[in-house]
This record gives C-alpha cells, structure tokens and sequence, in this order.
C-alpha cells in the first residue's frame, strides 16, 4: 500500500469516526430535542395533581395542551402555572366526555405523542349519594380518550389510579402484586373498572402503551404557594382541613378514631408531596416516550413510610408554630385503618424517587393557605371599594 493510499485509507477511517461520533451526537441531540419538544395533553391539567404535573412537564421541555372543564378547579390555576414557568400552556374549557369536541381539539392540536390523564372526579361521599354521576364522568371520559388515541396517533397513556384498589391490604408495606379488594365506594369502582378497561384495551391495541400510577396520599402545595390544593366547599382531606382549622375558617378538626391497631391509635397513610407526586409522571412519560413500555405498567406512587394522622398534626403545628384546635371523636365509617406503598418498583424501573421532607410539604401547605387567605382579603377589598364608589 502507497503512503497516499495508507493516509487516504487512515483519513477515511477517521472521517468515519468522526462522522460516525458526529452522527451520534446528532442523534442524541435529536433526539433529546424531539423529546423537549414533545406535545403532552393533560385533562384535568387545572386540578390539584394536575396542574402541578403541568409545571414539572413544562420545566421538563415538553409542550402542554390542557382540557379541563371546571367542574373542581378555577381559570386562575392557569395564571399560577404561566406566573411559575412563563409558559400559558394551551388550554381548552373541553368536558372528555364529550367526544366531538375532544375529537376536534386533538384534531386542532395534532402532533400530541401522549395523554396524562387526570380529569375524573373524586370525592368519595358524593359518589355514594351520585354514583351514575361517577361512572358516568370517569368511565365515559376515559373511553373516549381511548377511543380517540388510535385516530389521533397518540402513543401513550398516564392513568391516574389510586391506593384506594388495595382496601385495608393484609401485608404492609403494600406492593403492586397485593390482591385489589371489592371498593367501598363508587368512586373507587370506577379507578378498578378504569385500571381494567385500559388494560383490556391496550391487550386489543398493542399501537397504545399506558402507565398506571397509583397514587397514595397527595399533600402540600408548590413552595411558590402560586398553585396548591382548592377545596371545594368544606375539604374531604386531612391537609386542607388542618391548615384551614389553623387559619381560623373551621372551628375545630375531628380526629375519627383513636383506638385502632396503631402506635398512636390514629389511622396511618402514606402522605407524598405533590411535586414528588407530580415528578413521577415526567419518569412515567420518558418511560413510555422512550419506547420501553411494553404494554401496561402499574407502579405505586408513595414514598414508602406510612404517617399518623396525630404525627401529621403534630407536625404541622410545630413547623409553622400554630395551633389547630382539634378533638377526637369516633371512627368515621370506611376508612381504612392504616396503609402505605411499597415504592421499590416504581424507584427502579420509573428512577423516580420521593425526596421532599415532611417539613417542607406542611410549610408548602401553611404558605399556601395564607396566599388562599390574602386573595380573600383582596377579593373583599375589592368588593368594598366598589360599593364605596357606588359601581
Ligand atoms: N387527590 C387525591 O387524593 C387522589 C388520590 C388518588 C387518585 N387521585 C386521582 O387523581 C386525579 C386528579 O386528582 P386531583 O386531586 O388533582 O383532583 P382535582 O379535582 O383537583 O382535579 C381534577 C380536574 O379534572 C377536571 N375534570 C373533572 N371531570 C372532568 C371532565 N369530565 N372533563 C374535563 N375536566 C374534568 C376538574 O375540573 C379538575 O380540574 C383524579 O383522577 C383522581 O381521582 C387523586
């Protein structure tokens, strides 16, 4: 071989190398950039979990659509999330159990890779007095999505499922193997029937891939206090109850039950602060944008330690140095006495792992209820000056 030969030959490789090396790097930046670009939608994107996992998605790089109809948050949640990341997600006051106008919104926002799909409603007293309000909205809105995604080229789903499936498991920590129990309330027969009707679907369509995520016990608010829970009327949850008994809106909080099988007593949950929460579905939308779902996963999202409701308490007037007057009264009936995940799957196959301190989750909560409280306070000004000025 000529020494010309032997360096062309050499130059050859190396420009190989080089263009191979370069291809690679394109590729992966290609791919990271399709990936930052990818269009997500979020129903129910203006809730509670909702909006927060908005904001993780849109620090994340991806690009939001949201549906939401109302029916549990507020159009101000919106300005929350822009104010946080200075991004206005794309948003549509859409009801998922209308099919025609979901139809026509994915057909307007083409290009949506995957749903995350949150919009159902929850409140386990009210689906007892309204069940068919229940599976109507949460089935119905589900099977429309379903539904919709094949047509619409829409890769995956993120399911919001819940702890509730397991009942009062017989071994804690539970794990995602744990046999589902029969639900003491509508609302918890539509998370099984929905688990179900995924899976079946998914066994018919192999083109759709969906993650379960069954959430624990979602608590706190984002530390900018511009998002957090909104209760409804008088709040089904501990948390809201205990901050708003703090801030003097309710007069007193009733512990139901100090005599079961606990250290304390109380009833033990498996508390997880929104934004761990809200996290987890960045993991489940890589892991399913990423191509390594295989069919459907279901992965308990909790943080593994399982809380009474005397030490929430007692945590929470201790961080914020408040009071929250408080009695015990009887065992309220259905509740479960004590429950918490068993979150080694989701740590290792979502890399996801629940890092907030109880401190900071009751501060989050504290600092949120006196933003709810300053908005009232401005609201009345408001209401008083234009009475004043007679408009
Ligand atoms: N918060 C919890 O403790 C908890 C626990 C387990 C599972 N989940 C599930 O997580 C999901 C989100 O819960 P959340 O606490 O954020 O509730 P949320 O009520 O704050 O959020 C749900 C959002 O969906 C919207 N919505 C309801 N029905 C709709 C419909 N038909 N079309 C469009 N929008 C609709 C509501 O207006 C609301 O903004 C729900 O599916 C809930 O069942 C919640």
């Amino acid at each position: 071989m000529s020494f010309f030969s032997y360096i062309c030959k050499l130059n050859v490789q190396k420009n190989d190398f080089i263009i191979m090396g370069v291809t690679k790097h394109i590729k992966k930046l290609f791919k990271s950039s399709t990936n930052a670009k990818d269009k997500i939608l979020v129903t129910g994107g203006l809730g509670y979990i909702g909006s927060h996992t908005v904001v993780e998605l849109i620090e994340a790089g991806y690009e939001i659509c949201i549906v939401d109809n109302l029916s549990n948050s507020n159009i101000d949640v919106l300005k929350g999330i822009e104010k946080i990341t200075g991004v206005k997600p794309i948003y549509e006051n859409i009801d998922c159990t209308d099919y025609v106008a979901m139809n026509k919104f994915l057909a307007k926002n083409e290009g949506i890779r995957a749903v995350i799909h949150f919009a159902a409603s929850k409140a386990v007293g009210e689906s007892v007095e309204k069940p068919l309000m229940y599976y109507r909205n949460n089935v119905v809105s589900l099977i429309n999505i379903l539904e919709l995604m094949p047509i619409h080229k829409i890769e995956g789903i993120v399911f919001s499922s819940s702890c509730t499936v397991y009942g009062q498991p017989e071994v804690l920590p539970v794990t995602e193997s744990a046999p589902l129990q029969k639900a003491l309330s509508p609302y918890g027969n539509t998370k099984q029937i929905c688990e179900d009707i995924v899976r079946d679907t998914v066994a018919a369509n192999p083109s759709v891939k969906s993650i379960l995520l069954r959430y624990f016990n979602p608590i706190g608010a984002h530390p900018s206090a511009l998002i957090g829970e909104l209760p409804n009327g008088v709040p089904n949850n501990l948390l809201p109850f205990i901050a708003q008994t703090a801030a003097g809106v309710r007069k007193k909080l009733k512990v139901f039950g100090n005599d079961y099988n606990t250290p304390d007593g109380s009833c033990i949950r498996d508390y997880i602060n929104v934004v761990d929460l809200a996290k987890a579905h960045i993991a489940a939308m890589r892991r399913i944008l990423g191509g390594e779902v295989e069919a459907v996963e279901t992965y308990n999202v909790g943080t593994g330690r399982g809380l009474s409701v005397l030490e929430i308490l007692n945590a929470f007037e201790t961080v914020n140095d408040v009071k929250v007057p408080h009695e015990i009264v009887g065992r309220r009936a259905g509740d479960i006495e004590q429950v918490w995940a068993d979150p080694t799957y989701a740590n290792k196959m979502l890399k996801w792992k629940a890092e907030e301190t109880l401190e900071d989750t009751v501060r989050s909560i504290w600092k949120w209820q006196l933003h709810l409280a300053e908005q009232e306070e401005d609201k009345e000004t408001t209401k008083g000056s234009k009475m004043l000025s007679g408009s």
